[in-house]
């Protein structure tokens, strides 16, 4: 994969209309429709300044939800026009639909300075089948195309993907920045190199172990998924998850990391609960010894340090995944522990989107990371080490 993209900033954009790709896929109070988070709509304001100072006429787009093809009011985009507006200090204009009469009209009429946003992509059902149709008469309506929605890269939408094959195509200031501190730790990373992985599912992260296995000098596992591997070396887990299909796999990975000399470490001890409620009763038992009944919701204090030790001599540290089910505080303790641990650390700390940096926030951490990404499914894959259709169909440096 190459992340060495043409940025905006290499573009001529003075007097150009430019169809801006961005991810304003917010949460949204499900009764009043109210934004709230607008971390998406901030993180798109540097490249939509950065157009409109540099003379540019910005259409930005972008998708909220999943209304498949249908219109849906509650799922307009008018109430992040309003939001965006408020944030850049000027007025954004809002077309009424995507490719049609308003939106062209308004497209036609853009002057330099000027933005206006179009209605949610995903109310035509082209959008994600990436509908040639589609993606040229959004390409029609600019003269360049520039991505920000690093969150929708690894959609081969006509929007992420599609409008490339009309316009010559950038990367925003987020997605190159993403591009850049992502692409150097699995290229190039400062050593050691370890990688954290948690969250509930081995499945969801196969891909990724198995690729970070080929870079990283050390792949800690924790979280839910960690005690399918633990069942694989033959230790009992009472009722904890377990992905009784994935046993095998997780046996392959510990004999790849031996084969290529990768420490994998797995938890020695862990925080058991008797039932998944916040408030069970609860003790902590070394990895070997978990008892029936009982299922396993947290790291504990041993592997706590474990980790943590891993990570404070570490280059670069990629964290995915939490180590336990932090929503509930008596479970949160052991990914609280990696988020300071790595935030003590001297690393270049990276954090992959969705639930390790809702954590990282949620803990209050975030300023001290070197990166979070905006991405949730994509920096996955961007970990798994995929194509990503969004980044390859940017021009390349
Ligand atoms: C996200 O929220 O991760 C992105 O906006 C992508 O959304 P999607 O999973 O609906 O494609």
């Amino acid at each position: 994969m190459n992340y060495s993209k043409m940025s905006v900033s290499d573009a001529d954009v003075k007097g150009k209309k430019v169809l801006l790709r961005c991810d304003f896929n917010v949460p949204q109070n499900k009764e009043t429709g109210e934004i709230t988070s607008d971390k998406r709509i901030v993180a798109a304001i540097p490249t939509i300044r950065y157009l409109l100072e540099n003379g540019a006429a910005v259409i930005a787009c972008s998708h909220l939800g999943k209304p498949k093809g249908e219109w849906k009011s509650k799922l307009t985009l008018a109430p992040v026009a309003k939001r965006l507006s408020e944030l850049l200090g000027q007025e954004v204009i809002f077309a009424q639909d995507i490719i049609g009469e308003d939106a062209k009209t308004k497209a036609e009429a853009l002057k330099c300075g000027e933005i206006m946003l179009l209605e949610n992509l995903r109310f035509d059902i082209r959008e994600e089948k990436n509908g040639a149709d589609f993606a040229k008469a959004l390409a029609d309506m600019a003269e360049l195309y520039v991505s920000d929605a690093f969150g929708t890269v690894h959609r081969a939408h006509a929007s992420t993907a599609g409008v490339a094959a009309y316009l010559p195509a950038y990367a925003g200031m987020l997605v190159e920045k993403e591009l850049s501190v992502m692409g150097k730790a699995l290229e190039n990373p400062a050593r050691p190199f370890v990688a954290v992985l948690g969250g509930a599912k081995v499945s969801d992260k196969i891909g990724v172990i198995n690729n970070l296995l080929d870079k990283a000098d050390t792949v800690i596992i924790g979280g839910g998924m960690a005690y399918t591997f633990v069942k694989a070396m033959g230790y009992e887990i009472g009722n904890s998850l377990l992905e009784a299909d994935k046993l095998d796999y997780a046996l392959d990975m510990i004999k790849k990391a031996e084969e290529k000399g990768v420490k994998l470490l797995l938890p020695v001890d862990t925080a058991v609960g008797s039932e998944f409620k916040a408030d069970c009763e609860s003790k902590v038992v070394d990895i070997r010894e978990m008892p029936e009944g009982w299922m396993g919701l947290d790291i504990g204090p041993a592997t706590v340090e474990l980790f943590s030790d891993a990570i404070r001599n570490a280059g670069t540290v990629v964290w995915n995944g939490p180590m336990g089910v932090f929503e509930f505080e008596a479970f949160a303790v052991g990914t609280k522990a990696m988020a300071k641990a790595l935030a003590d650390s001297g690393a270049v700390s990276i954090v992959g989107g969705g639930d390790s940096a809702a954590a990282v926030e949620k803990l209050g951490f975030a300023d001290r990371m070197t990166h979070i990404s905006t991405g949730g499914g994509a920096s996955l894959e961007f970990l798994e080490g995929l194509e990503l259709p969004g980044v390859a169909c940017l021009l390349n440096k």
